[in-house]
């Protein structure tokens, strides 16, 4: 049995959550492959709101395993809140969750030295989430990280204590940047002892033993292709592989196991943080986008900022994860556009014209050029049939499918679980 993969197209946001809650069903395992709690996935469930930083999109439905994979990045503070969030409405979030021994643990200290980074690069910050995803992720890559597994070996309290030391004495060398290190580390030692109790499996014999046993199983990722720390826009990206690529490294399974890839689209573009957007508006329709779209980060709060699609940036990474099929959510936010537009080409500042993503999108002028669209000015939001849409809706979204060149097999017209138009299997 393969292992199918669900990842976001764009700058993250693009509506991961709701898309894997649907799904899970047909699932036995979701698979949670990297990133850490930078990422916040929203569900929608009979009227109520929840977001998700670690634990994975499939944690409501019952009989389907969630694993918090080996290329995730934990804190354990945050995970206990999102636990005990699920506790609170009943959900048997400790039968359903099993942990990666080997994925990173977030100090205290990495949210601090996050703080501090991001402080000393001033305008050039990259706009991070502040979650300690980047210095855990370079402790990880410089070998001085410490993993789940860690905590239940009896050299855990020294080795934290190392650690800490060596974070101590970096932030001497940043400018100060306030922190409450006491009562965070009070709280992390805490969430500490609730971590030790939770499922824990070595990751990628779990999966292997669960591909020979037939298993359906997702990996569900976080943030969006184009904040992949490789192929993203560098250094304005997250510090993992978001891509497929990161699936592999990131649960401990062969590429030979991949089966679909379902790349995740929003009917327009979104980016929250720094960095180049080049189809940013910044006019009235950028701000309708964001109204209408309740464009806020799940996460932080961050208004997120908004422009039109971009056909470069979307064969870009569906080259790059080997993208089968597309989900696209949030078309009903165009519902009272009367025209809609997509960026098909670049124009360069030497008056070139090019259809793929130059090596740097911020150091040059770049103007997208727009194709135009007719918009259907109805709703959408209450149609589960596609042969009830309307003619211009059908028209954009084959004109996505002839651009891309693959197919789009669910849309997506709501917040909600059943907001949804499943035009082929996505399995
Ligand atoms: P994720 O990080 O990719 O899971 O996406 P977020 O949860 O950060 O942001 C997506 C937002 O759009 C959430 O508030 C979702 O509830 C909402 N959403 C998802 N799909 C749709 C859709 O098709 N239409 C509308 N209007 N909202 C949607
Ligand atoms: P989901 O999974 C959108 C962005 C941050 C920042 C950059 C680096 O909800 O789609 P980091 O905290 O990783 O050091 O931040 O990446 N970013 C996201 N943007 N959605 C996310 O996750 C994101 N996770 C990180 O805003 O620009
Ligand atoms: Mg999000």
């Amino acid at each position: 049995m393969a292992l199918d993969v669900l990842i976001g197209l764009q700058w993250g946001d693009e509506g991961k959550g709701k898309i894997v809650d649907y799904l899970s069903e047909k699932y036995d395992i979701i698979a949670r492959f990297q990133g850490g709690p930078n990422a916040g996935h929203t569900i929608v469930i009979d009227g109520r709101s929840f977001v998700l930083h670690t634990i994975p999109s499939g944690i409501f439905r019952e009989g389907v395993v969630n694993i918090i994979g080996n290329g995730v990045v934990i804190d354990p503070i945050t995970l206990f809140k999102e636990i005990d969030a699920l506790e609170n409405i009943e959900v048997p979030v400790r039968d359903r969750l099993l942990v990666g021994q080997k994925a990173h643990l977030i100090l205290p200290t990495h949210r601090w030295l996050d703080a501090a980074s991001e402080h000393a690069k001033g305008k050039q910050k990259i706009g991070s989430t502040l979650r300690g995803i980047g210095p855990t992720y370079m402790d990880k890559t410089g070998r001085n990280g410490l993993r789940v597994g860690d905590i239940m070996l009896p050299d855990f309290d020294a080795k934290y204590a190392a650690l800490k030391r060596k974070h101590l004495q970096l932030l001497s060398m940043h400018p100060p940047v306030d922190f409450d290190l006491e009562g965070e580390e009070q709280k992390w030692m805490t969430a500490i002892l609730g971590l030790r109790q939770l499922q824990h499996v070595s990751c990628e014999y779990y999966l292997g033993r669960a591909l020979k046993e037939g298993k359906r199983i997702l990996a569900e990722g976080a943030q969006g292709s184009m904040l992949d720390i490789d192929y993203g826009t560098y250094p304005y990206v997250t510090s993992s592989n978001t891509v497929t690529a990161g699936v592999c490294t990131g649960l401990g399974v062969a590429p030979s196991s991949i089966g679909e890839v379902i790349g995740i689209v929003k009917a327009y573009t979104t980016r929250v943080g720094g960095g180049p957007f080049p189809t940013e508006l910044h006019d009235d329709m950028g701000k309708f986008l964001q109204d209408e779209g309740h464009e806020y980060g799940a996460t932080t709060g961050r208004p997120r900022r908004c422009g039109w699609l971009d056909f470069l940036q979307l064969n870009y990474t569906i080259m790059l994860s080997g993208v089968t099929q597309i989900v696209l959510t949030k078309l009903d936010i165009l519902n009272k556009l009367e025209t809609i537009q997509a960026a098909d080409s670049y124009t360069l500042e030497t008056g070139e014209i090019v259809r793929e993503l130059p090596y740097c999108l911020d150091a040059f002028d770049i103007t997208p050029n727009y194709v135009s669209y007719a918009g259907w000015q109805s709703d959408i939001n209450t149609i589960r049939d596609w042969s009830q849409m309307p003619q211009a809706t059908k028209d954009y979204i084959r004109a996505i499918e002839k651009t891309t060149n693959t197919p789009v097999s669910i849309v997506s017209t709501g917040p909600e679980r059943e907001a949804l138009i499943i035009r082929s299997s996505p399995l």
